[in-house]
């Protein structure tokens, strides 16, 4: 029987290229999304992969969301979440509403999503879970105090449930991508984006290819002896 798949946000960026990687690997792949009905519509078209509509941000909606998926597919066997936001203000600058979204859907979505597998993970005695934060929770980055902060937060999270999950068999594990050519980046001003990329050593963005490939190894039994790690995928940014 196939694995089970699960990526929060799988409908497009580094979630699509996560949801096609694993589906080539053999994966039985759920996608979750919030509410690009069209985008999901195109992906489910084109890949065959299942899609599911739920808000990572609502505690319940993640239980009943991750129980549908358990109905069709089978009991969740990898977790991505990789459903992510931007709300960039300076500090000075930011409402509580930008504040509370991007902690909400972040960290807020990592958390909701962990508690609704963990316990039928710990119960079978395997899972694979793999959260994504970002260069900027490692560096810093103006404008995104929220946004660095649950990037930030994840990794502390990731260490923790891995300490917690390890006896269990589950691996918890965090992926840092630099600047990666998604739709979150492509929102990003060109004169931002051309700065941005001449302080990257490799000199160009990330694809989302590159980090679906580092996620696809953490959740292989190859990194069974991986947990509590980020592993950065970023053209040497972070090195300087
Ligand atoms: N693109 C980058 O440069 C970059 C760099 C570092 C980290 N990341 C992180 O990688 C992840 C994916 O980013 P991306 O660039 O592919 O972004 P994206 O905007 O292309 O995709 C994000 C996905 O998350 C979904 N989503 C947003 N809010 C949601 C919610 N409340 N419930 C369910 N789904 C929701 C969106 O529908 C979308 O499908 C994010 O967590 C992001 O922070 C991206």
């Amino acid at each position: 029987m196939a694995r089970v798949a699960l990526v929060t946000g799988g409908v497009s960026g580094i979630g699509a290229a996560t949801c096609k990687a694993l589906q080539a690997a053999g994966f039985a792949v759920a996608a979750s999304f919030v509410a690009d009905e069209a985008a999901a519509r195109g992906f489910r078209e084109q890949t065959g992969i299942a899609t599911y509509r739920w808000d990572v941000a609502d505690f319940d909606a993640c239980q009943q969301g991750v129980a549908e998926v358990v109905r069709t597919l089978g009991p969740v066997d990898v977790l991505v979440n990789n459903a992510g936001i931007t709300r960039d203000a300076s500090l000075h600058k930011m409402t509580r509403e930008q504040w509370r979204a991007v902690i909400e859907v972040n960290l807020g979505g990592c958390f909701n999503m962990c508690h609704a597998v963990i316990g039928s993970m710990r119960e079978r005695g395997y899972g694979r879970i793999v959260n994504l934060s970002s260069v900027n929770g490692l560096a810093g980055q103006f404008g995104q105090a929220n946004y660095a902060a649950t990037k930030a937060g994840i990794i502390g999270f990731t260490k923790s449930l891995a300490l917690e999950s390890a006896a269990h068999g589950i691996t918890v594990n965090a992926v840092a991508p630099g600047y990666t050519d998604t739709p979150m980046v492509a929102a990003v001003r060109p004169e931002v984006r051309e700065r941005i990329v001449a302080g990257i050593p490799l000199r160009r963005l990330g694809r989302p290819e590159e980090v679906a490939a580092a996620i696809l190894y953490l959740v292989s039994d190859a990194a069974a002896y991986i947990t509590g790690e980020t592993l950065s995928i970023n053209g040497g940014q972070y090195l300087r």
